[in-house]
Formats: C-alpha cells, sequence, structure tokens
C-alpha cells in the first residue's frame, strides 16, 4: 500500500518561516515522523514537497497510478488552485487535507479551500502532529475500502 504526502509552497522554509505560526520542526522532521508512522502502519511512503502547482498536480496524476491515498497539505494553493481540485477529482482512492496552523484563526482568504470539496476530512491546526494523524485516518480508510 502506497501513500503520498505532498507538500506545497513554501513549507520546504518549515522551521524557518513564521514559526509563530508553524513552529520549529523542519520538513526533514515531519518527513522522518511520517516514516515513523507509515512503517507501525506498514503503508510505503513518498513524501515531497514543490513550490509549483504543476509539479504537484504531475505527483497527483503519478499517485493516481499507483498509490492508495493522498495526504495533501498544498499550502497557498489551498485557497487558489482549480487545477490541483481537478487533479485530486481524477483519483478514485481517499485524500486527507492537512494544514499546520489553524487556517480558520487567520484572514479571511485562508477560511476557503479548494481542496477541501474532495477530501475525505481536513486536519487543521494541531501543528506538524497533524500528518501522522492524517496517515492514521487515511491507512484506516484505505483498510476499509478492501473489506
Ligand atoms: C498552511 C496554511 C496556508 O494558508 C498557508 O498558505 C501555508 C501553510 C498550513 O499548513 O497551515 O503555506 O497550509
Amino acid at each position: 500500500r502506497i501513500v503520498y504526502v505532498l507538500n506545497g509552497p513554501n513549507l520546504n522554509l518549515l522551521g524557518k518561516r513564521q514559526p509563530h505560526i508553524y513552529g520549529h520542526e523542519t520538513l526533514a522532521d515531519v518527513e522522518a515522523e511520517c516514516r515513523r508512522t507509515a512503517a507501525e502502519l506498514r503503508l510505503e511512503l513518498e513524501f515531497r514537497q514543490s513550490n509549483a502547482e504543476y509539479q504537484l498536480i504531475d505527483w497527483i496524476h503519478e499517485a493516481r497510478e499507483r498509490a492508495g491515498g493522498i495526504v495533501i497539505n498544498p499550502a497557498a494553493f489551498t485557497h487558489t488552485s482549480v487545477a490541483i481540485l481537478d487533479a485530486l477529482n481524477a483519483c478514485e482512492f481517499p485524500i486527507i487535507e492537512v494544514h499546520i496552523s489553524n487556517v480558520h484563526r487567520r484572514e479571511p482568504f485562508r477560511h476557503h479551500s479548494y481542496v477541501s470539496l474532495v477530501a475525505s476530512g481536513v486536519i487543521a491546526g494541531f501543528g506538524t502532529q497533524g500528518y501522522p494523524l492524517a496517515l492514521q485516518r487515511l491507512a484506516r480508510l484505505i483498510d476499509d475500502s478492501e473489506k
């Protein structure tokens, strides 16, 4: 069971960028945590980050061919990208949306998500802990769909 964890723009700066909002953990720390959780759940993990919308779309297409589900933090593209929504809509497997910060407590433009239209569930405001939680939920949804 392969799962993709996809991260959008500026998340390469995690730990350095606005730590009062996003915390001090780096994306490498998040990846390590996801790898531990994926191993426990017997999931094979592809963990990726890009600042480019087309790259995220290409990876969603790749996941569509070979994965059982996606965890995605689309970052700013959450609020802007119909193209990422369309790519996710072409996938038949479960999708979990993650935000490190509580987007609902922030600027109004962060309150709307295109990706939520296709997500099985959304985690926001749990810090980087949201990622392993999302993987747990994804594993459950994949298990249930196999029954
Ligand atoms: C984010 C929230 C977005 O609004 C923002 O553009 C990000 C990160 C989060 O993880 O809290 O870059 O997705």
